[in-house]
């Protein structure tokens, strides 16, 4: 099967996802929306056929949590499909307020199931229609949630990855987000350089505070319901990263980078200074021109790196 550009997006029905399916859609890519929910997410495939006036907009089922999901996925996507040309891991796990330890079905903590293991995994069986691409490009959706790794006392909690501290330590999933949206920044890195001989290149975007979907505001608690409503009117639409993605995915400019972090200007970020000065540290903080300088320790990356390759052989 191959009369046009092929896209996998995952948490296609809702959001950032929705959008950049829209996007791609219009541009007349086929796109495969990788969704948890089937029955939730197939009125919003038909919406965006119907908007976008392209019939090839596929729905298939992906928990991004479960290893098994992906490898189900994947197999089924290769039955299908040749070629891959644009892969974005999008889905993510964050649920404001709990409190409670989460781990996935594999007994992995969720937001490193979800956010750093699963795509790893997703792009390793995968390869093989990347590879047929002439122009393989793949998005990690990473967050200004990483600013937090300013702090130089901030590591990533690596050693209550499978609840080992579950009963002693606090647990709170903005935080374990955080950590798994470094450590997918630092796979970013790792994996572009491991895909060079390929030619796919791999690239990460900070995305920053953007308006959250029904869906996703309704699943919350009430205090976080109200607080997610307010904050919806100060900040931008779903559509404005999704016009991201899709450049950075698309646009000849990015052909031959890899390994970076963008900021929503399409901008390369670059490594922030360990020791600044007090007025750099704030121009870091606050700007989008910095990440934390943690993100390239050479170490940290290794362990995220084995990390997801040990995940990935369960
Ligand atoms: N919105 C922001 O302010 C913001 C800021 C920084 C970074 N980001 C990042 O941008 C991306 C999109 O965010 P968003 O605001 O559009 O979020 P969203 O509307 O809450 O959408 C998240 C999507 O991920 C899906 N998902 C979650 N867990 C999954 C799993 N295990 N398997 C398959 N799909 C799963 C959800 O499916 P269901 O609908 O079935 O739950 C939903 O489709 C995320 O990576 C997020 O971390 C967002």
């Amino acid at each position: 099967m191959r009369d046009r550009m092929v896209v996998i997006i995952s948490g296609a029905n809702s959001g950032i996802g929705r959008a950049a399916a829209s996007r791609f859609a219009s541009a007349g890519f086929h796109v495969v929306m990788a969704c948890r929910d089937l029955s939730a997410s197939r009125s919003v495939q038909q919406e965006i056929i119907e908007k976008s006036g392209n019939d090839n907009v596929s729905l298939l089922e992906l928990d991004l949590a479960s290893l098994s999901s992906i490898r189900h996925f994947c197999s089924t996507f290769r039955q299908t499909f040749d070629q891959l040309d644009v892969l974005i891991h999008n889905a993510a796990y964050l649920k404001h307020g709990v409190k409670t330890y989460q781990l996935s079905p594999d007994q992995i903590e969720l937001s490193f199931a979800t956010n750093l293991i699963g795509p790893y995994l997703m792009t390793k069986l995968l390869m093989e229609p990347l590879r047929k691409s002439s122009d393989a490009r793949i998005l990690h959706a990473c967050s200004t949630n990483i600013k937090h790794f300013f702090d130089p006392k901030r590591k990533i909690e690596f050693d209550n990855l499978q609840g080992e501290f579950k009963d002693k330590r606090p647990y709170s999933t903005y935080k374990m987000y955080g950590d798994s949206k470094m450590a997918l920044f630092m796979m970013t890195k790792r994996l572009a350089e491991e895909l060079k001989p390929d030619h796919i290149q791999v690239n990460a975007l900070q995305i920053p505070a953007t308006q959250i979907s029904k869906r996703t505001i309704d699943n919350l608690s009430p205090i976080w319901r109200t607080l997610a409503v307010l904050q919806n009117l100060f900040n931008p639409l779903p559509d404005e990263v999704a016009e991201c993605y899709y450049q950075i995915c698309t646009a000849e400019k990015y052909a031959n980078l890899s390994g970076h972090l963008f900021n929503k200007q399409g901008e390369v970020i670059l490594p922030g200074l360990s020791k600044p000065d007090p007025l750099t540290q704030a121009k870091q903080i606050f700007g989008s021109t910095y990440y934390p300088a943690y993100a390239d320790d050479p170490d940290t990356i290794q362990q995220v790196w084995e990390l997801c390759t040990k995940w990935a052989q369960h």
